[in-house]
């Protein structure tokens, strides 16, 4: 690869990363232009799997987390390794969801609970932990994958819609907020 890549020097963080469809290869194509990646993952074989993968195709420093991005715990101390090994996260990539289908009437409250938990909730957790560190730089960003699910009229996925358009919405209003009204870019 020739010439200046857009994301040399630059931390990106993708939840999910594990994942072939779009979590992978999206942190395969940052490391393409340049950027130390972390990738985390509930499945621990894919998410090993893909940061090997990653090192070998492009040379990059990877870290990747076996985790739940639910538990705060265990994402507080993946952000504090970043840190230390890579510095702050200058992109977050909130990836991960998990979407149980259902109708409201039979929709179990622990399936409401849980997807509220890690497509919304946990990428809330996220945002507000690397937010001051992208307003310190002066540089970042947050991509918030959502989904069509809702618009399209599925009655059955109306929890995923719910969770991933809050997820869009207000998680990149708060960011514009505190950024102070700046277009922040990498
Ligand atoms: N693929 C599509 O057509 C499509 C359509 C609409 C929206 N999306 C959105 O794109 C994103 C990625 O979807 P995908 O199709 O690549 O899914 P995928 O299942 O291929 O990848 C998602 C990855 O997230 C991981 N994950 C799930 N829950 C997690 C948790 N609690 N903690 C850590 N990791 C967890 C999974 O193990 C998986 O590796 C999701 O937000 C999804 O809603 C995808």
């Amino acid at each position: 690869m020739s010439g200046p890549r857009e994301f040399e020097g630059r931390v990106v963080l993708v939840t999910g990363g594990g994942g072939a469809c779009i979590g992978g290869p999206t942190a395969l194509r940052f490391a393409q232009e340049g950027a130390s990646v972390v990738i985390c993952d509930l499945h621990e074989r894919r998410n090993r799997e893909m940061a090997e993968r990653i090192r070998k195709e492009t040379g990059a420093s990877v870290l990747d987390f076996h985790l739940d991005i639910a538990e705060r715990g265990k994402v507080e101390a993946m952000l504090a390794e970043t840190e230390k090994k890579l510095g702050g996260v200058d992109v977050l990539v909130c990836n991960a969801a998990e979407n149980k289908l259902g109708k409201i009437v039979s929709y179990e409250m622990r399936d409401w609970d849980r997807t509220i938990d890690v497509s919304l909730s946990a990428n809330f957790f996220l945002a507000r932990r690397v937010l001051p560190g992208m307003v310190a730089r002066k540089r970042g960003n947050i991509v918030n994958i959502s989904s069509v699910a809702g618009w399209i009229g599925n009655p059955n996925e109306k929890v995923m819609f719910l969770a991933s358009d809050r997820r869009a919405g207000f998680i990149t209003g708060e960011a514009l907020n505190v950024s102070g009204g700046w277009y922040m870019r990498p």
